[in-house]
């Protein structure tokens, strides 16, 4: 899938939905192979920077063993461990980083910076999470949605909460591949007028529906998945009128209980456990949110190799 190669992943739109499925169906082969303990090493002697603003444990874990695994080796880079932190241009950065590494990983507050940062670089670039998108955990998720639901044709999935980055990639997954995604969001906090109708344009051509409302309940009617992400993201620790806001949009017994039977429970972690989501779902039956977190090992030695190979 030569197509790939060289190229930056910021958002899922980035890729073609042909695309996207490549890679889900890349994802599933890498988790067989693992499985079985067949080595696999398509990116020998390569080296992955990882360049973080904001604290992770998954994301830094699945690309730190994920390029080991594939032969290669990742740098973890704090930018204030860089002279970024203290003035140097990211352009500049962009383009001394594209001499030594063979791809890049970035987590960062602003997507600008993500963006500016693919300006200048000469080697593929991926989105670790920004404000605005969150593409490798939404690529883990559809391999899950798919493990859990044989495909995502037909699949309602209902998202509850935040209309942050974690809503706006689920927006553009569910949208490409067909999927039906009815999103519950406070007003105030619901994506931007241009993101729903960028979804539902997708939508429209891939057999898939967007729809946004007020109400949890209405969202999570018929639903196979309920979906849901902490209320204040990082970097919003402050702010306080979040919990007044959020507080009818827990998932609890009752939410899940109004949804299919056979509904999965999904959160991309970390969770604020009492908040958005009580402990009995989170370590319920439905839940499936650690074959998630497993799953971002897979997707994102997929996106490597595709990207890197
Ligand atoms: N889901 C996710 O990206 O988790 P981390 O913040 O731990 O990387
Ligand atoms: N919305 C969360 C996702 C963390 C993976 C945040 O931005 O903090």
């Amino acid at each position: 899938y030569k197509q790939l190669q060289g190229r930056h992943v910021l958002s899922l739109y980035d890729l073609t939905p042909a695309e996207l499925v490549y890679l889900v169906d890349a994802a599933d082969d890498m988790k067989t192979q693992h499985k079985a303990g067949k080595a696999n090493r398509p990116l020998e002697g390569k080296t992955l920077g990882m360049l973080f603003e904001k604290p992770s444990t998954r994301t830094r874990l699945s690309f730190e063993i994920g390029i080991f695994q594939l032969g290669g080796m990742g740098m973890f880079l704090n930018t204030n461990d860089l002279h970024l932190g203290r003035g140097e241009s990211v352009a500049d950065t962009a383009n001394v980083l594209s001499g030594y590494l063979n791809g890049i990983m970035l987590r960062t507050y602003d997507h600008e910076m993500i963006e500016s940062f693919a300006t200048h670089a000469h080697i593929p670039v991926i989105n670790g999470l920004s404000d605005r998108h969150h593409p490798c955990q939404v690529l883990a998720d559809l391999q899950t949605i798919r493990e859990v639901k044989s495909g995502w044709n037909g699949v309602k999935l209902a998202y509850i909460g935040d209309g942050n980055n974690m809503a706006y990639s689920l927006l553009a997954g569910a949208a490409m591949t067909g999927m039906t995604i009815s999103m519950a969001s406070p007003e105030g906090y619901k994506p931007d007028s241009d993101a729903i109708q960028q979804a539902s344009a997708v939508a429209d051509k891939t057999g898939g529906h967007v729809e946004m409302t007020s109400d949890p309940q209405h969202a999570v009617k018929q639903a196979d998945v309920i979906y849901t992400d902490v209320w204040k993201s990082m970097g919003q620790e402050k702010s306080n009128d979040r919990e007044h806001a959020f507080a009818g949009y827990q998932v609890n017994r009752e939410l899940i209980n109004a949804a299919r039977n056979d509904a999965s429970f999904m959160h991309c972690l970390p969770a604020n456990r009492g908040k958005e989501v009580t402990d009995d779902v989170m370590d319920g039956s439905q839940s499936v949110i650690f074959q998630q977190a497993e799953n971002r090992l897979h997707a994102q030695k997929a996106l490597m190799t595709a990207l890197m190979g």
